[in-house]
């Protein structure tokens, strides 16, 4: 399918049945989830799913999550667990993401897993996210819908910016409302914590009543989202900053002066839903540097800081 010129779709019923044509035909359609937006394309479809990483320039050993609608439909593709359902019904739809065992007949494209034994899958709670995946029927591949590196969409005039002419489609469903990505829960042994994201791990291990393993190390895993250089600005940036020093643009949490502020009045849930705006906007200041102010290391404040380190690592 030539993909020189991106349609903008609407997010009404007749946008959501030309993308899951367009999907089914083996395109690629960039879609709205609560999370963040989706770069998607046929799980199964290897030709398809191999845009995918051409089109973000990706490294292709990093492995992708497939979306579905519900949990039948998950349960066709990996072997499904007590824990598994346990978090199921504690946060599905929502912005969590299991990693289970694949089943070997499954069908799921290899570049999909990267070859591993396991699938990450997810259920959005998104109702376009959730509608689209109803027509397809089957698991759509998904990471976020930026250029390899760069920082994460929250809204379609960031995915045309980053991906215009190299997609088939954008629905355009407004801003995302969680801001950043899906955390990721490995349930291949003890349950583990590998990546940081939209439901607090707090959350989670007050569901499965344990302390999870940690193990979000650039070097145990394959996950850009575990690669430490990544969700990058053009600009360094420089974290924890209490005081400014001249020529930074100034991302501020609560009550302080600053350029742009991710929450005034220091609400984790704002200032994750305003994380990547924020940085997209100051990337557009073209300044050479971003210093942000603290953020508190608990509840969804994890995954931000998570985020924001990897933004300042160095490249
Ligand atoms: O919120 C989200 O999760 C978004 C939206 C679009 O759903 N998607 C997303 O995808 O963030 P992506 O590709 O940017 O990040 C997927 C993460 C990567 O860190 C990848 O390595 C990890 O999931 N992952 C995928 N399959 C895995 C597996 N079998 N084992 C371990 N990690 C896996
Ligand atoms: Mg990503």
């Amino acid at each position: 399918m030539p993909n020189e010129v991106t349609q903008l779709l609407n997010a009404d019923p007749e946008g959501i049945r030309s993308a899951a044509e367009i999907l089914r035909q083996g395109g690629l359609v960039s879609f709205p989830t609560e999370t963040v937006y989706g770069l998607g394309a046929i799980a199964e479809n290897d030709i398809a799913v191999a845009r995918i990483f051409e089109a973000k320039g990706r490294p292709s050993f990093n492995p992708l999550i497939a979306h579905v609608a519900d949990v039948e439909t998950a349960r066709r593709y990996v072997r499904w667990s007590e824990t598994a359902q346990l978090l199921a019904d504690a946060f599905w739809p929502g912005p969590l993401s299991l990693v289970l065992p694949v089943k070997p007949d499954s069908g799921i494209s290899p570049l999909v897993t990267a070859g591993l034994p396991s699938l990450a899958i997810r259920i959005p709670e998104h109702p376009v996210a959730h509608q689209l995946l109803e027509s397809v029927g089957g698991p759509v591949a998904a990471p976020s819908a930026n250029p390899s590196g760069k920082i994460s969409p929250t809204r379609a005039s960031h995915v045309m910016d980053g991906l215009g002419g190299k997609v088939d489609a954008v629905i355009d469903g407004g801003d995302c409302e969680v801001g950043l990505e899906s955390t990721i829960i490995g349930l291949l042994d003890e349950p583990t914590l590998l990546r940081p994201g939209g439901v607090p791990a707090e959350d989670i291990e007050r569901v499965l009543r344990l302390t999870l393993k940690q193990d979000t190390s650039p070097d145990t895993l394959l996950a850009p989202g575990q690669m430490t250089s990544h969700y990058a600005p053009g600009a360094t940036v420089r974290l924890n900053a209490t005081t400014w020093d001249a020529g930074e643009l100034r991302l501020g949490f609560g009550d302080v002066d600053c350029d742009l502020n991710l929450s005034p009045n220091g609400d984790l849930i704002e200032a994750a839903a305003n994380l990547f705006h924020h940085l997209h906007e100051l990337d557009g200041m073209h300044g050479d540097r971003i210093a942000v102010s603290p953020i508190p290391q608990t509840g969804i404040g994890r995954a931000i800081n998570d985020r924001l380190q990897r933004a300042a690592a160095p490249r």
